[in-house]
């Protein structure tokens, strides 16, 4: 048999609904929000994620599905949404629109990953960006939202942490003293660190290998080098936190696993999984370095499938797949014809019904009535035809009630 390939998921109709669920209640929180929906390719030039993503970051130079289409290009499975965003934000001309401009997307996301729980090589995002505002009341705006999405959908055990990075002049400092600090002991760090201490030395610190993160203990902290500017800009954005009870918890480690970000850097983290739901932060260099004009921006990105998991593990009662109303048994095939016109008819005044299709026997039907869990079944034969009454039989308490055999009766009874 052939299988799905290692680190996707088949996602079946008994979970899918959950997956609607969720997905309508993000997207209605994100439209009173102002965020529009956009869709981009899943695959783009190889090099908008080698300069977007950064060529020092795991993603680009370990994750990444790369391959050469038949003309010869380098094309890349997008890791992320944010890269492929800011590409269609320059490439169709969107900082003409008001500003600012606020997108969403829900979209599967490519990376190759070591899998494991909560870590998939095909998984989804549902993200969103605002383009145009370097304040910090986008940075709260965009926080805060991501909050009430978590809070919406009744997940608990999940922390906010914040950081800030800084901007290129506080940032130049910092790299300069994390480059004493670790460079007289580079040598005891594995490869992968070795050949980023020079280019990006930050991204040490988010090496995952025990012995690069023991010998990261004691490192210094970018928030003392932040400069006047972005040590006032994260201070507002915490008040802004504080004044609005959003409580979080500044972790100076975080540095996200992409290179763009500047200024605020923010993780959901679920303390029940010890993984972090939604990342994102700002980018306020991104658009320009992409060919874009000087365009301040911020975002974040949820894991859908993280996300999932965390809701049904505590609300797997709260959301109900559809059920049919109504389930129309016929006797034999000489009533086929009426039933099927009934059916219809039900339908077209917005009764989820259902009856027989396979021309099984009446305890078959009952039967399978019972499993799809109908509400209510109708049994109809050429009595019930000819007397023009039926009974209506209520599934889950017995009750049986004799009513005229009319479309409209039937679908008022239902509402009763
Ligand atoms: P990210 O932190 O790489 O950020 O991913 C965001 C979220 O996607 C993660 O917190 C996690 O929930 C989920 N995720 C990432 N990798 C996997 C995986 N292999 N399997 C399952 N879930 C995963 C970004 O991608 C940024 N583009 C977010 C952003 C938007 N920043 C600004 N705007």
């Amino acid at each position: 048999m052939i299988q799905k390939p290692k680190g996707t998921k088949d996602i079946l109709p008994d979970e899918v609904y959950v997956w609607q669920y969720i997905e309508e209640k993000i997207k209605y929180i994100m439209s009173i929000y102002g965020f529009k929906e956009m869709r981009t390719p899943v695959f783009e030039n190889t090099e908008l994620f080698l300069r977007g993503v950064g060529d020092t970051t795991d993603v680009v130079q370990k994750e990444m599905y790369t391959f050469k289409d038949k003309g010869g290009r380098s094309i890349t499975l997008r890791p992320e949404g944010t890269a492929g965003i800011v590409r269609a934000f320059i490439e169709d001309g969107m900082a003409s629109l008001p500003s600012p401009l606020k997108v969403y997307y829900n979209m599967a996301m490519y990376r190759y990953e070591n899998v494991q729980k909560g870590r998939l090589r095909e998984f989804h995002q549902l993200g969103a960006e605002v383009f145009g505002t370097g304040s910090y009341l986008a940075d709260f705006e965009i926080i805060e939202m991501a909050n009430r999405i978590i809070h919406s959908l009744e997940i608990p055990n999940v922390e906010l942490e914040i950081n800030s990075i800084g901007c290129k002049t506080c940032r130049a400092k910092y790299q300069e003293a994390l480059k004493q600090f670790i460079g007289s002991k580079i040598e005891e760090y594995c490869d992968t660190c070795k050949s980023r201490f020079e280019k990006n030395t930050m991204r040490i610190l988010d090496c995952k290998e025990e012995k690069c993160k023991e010998n990261n203990i004691g490192a210094p902290s970018i928030i003392d080098y932040l400069c006047d500017e972005c040590k006032e800009h994260f201070n507002n954005v915490k008040y802004m936190l504080e004044s609005n009870g959003i409580s979080y918890r500044v972790n100076p480690r975080i540095v996200r696993g992409l290179d763009y970000y500047n200024k605020t850097v923010f993780e959901f983290v679920s303390k029940d999984e010890g993984y972090t739901i939604i990342g994102g932060g700002r980018y306020d260099y991104l658009i320009k370095e992409l060919g874009g004009q000087d365009t301040s921006a911020i975002g974040f990105a949820i894991g859908m499938e993280r996300l999932i998991e965390l809701f049904k593990k505590y609300n797997v009662n709260k959301v109900n797949d559809l059920k049919p109303e109504v389930y129309i048994a016929q006797v034999d095939d000489k009533c086929y014809n009426f039933v099927t016109k009934l059916k219809m008819d039900l339908r077209q005044l917005g009764i989820y019904v259902e009856s027989d299709i396979s021309q099984r026997s009446l305890k078959a039907q009952f039967k399978y009535a019972n499993k799809i869990g109908a509400k209510y079944v109708i049994t109809i034969g050429e009595d019930e035809i000819s007397k023009e009454m039926i009974q209506i039989k209520e599934m889950e308490t017995g009750n049986v009630d004799e009513i005229k055999l009319d479309k409209n009766i039937i679908k008022s009874y239902l509402e009763k």
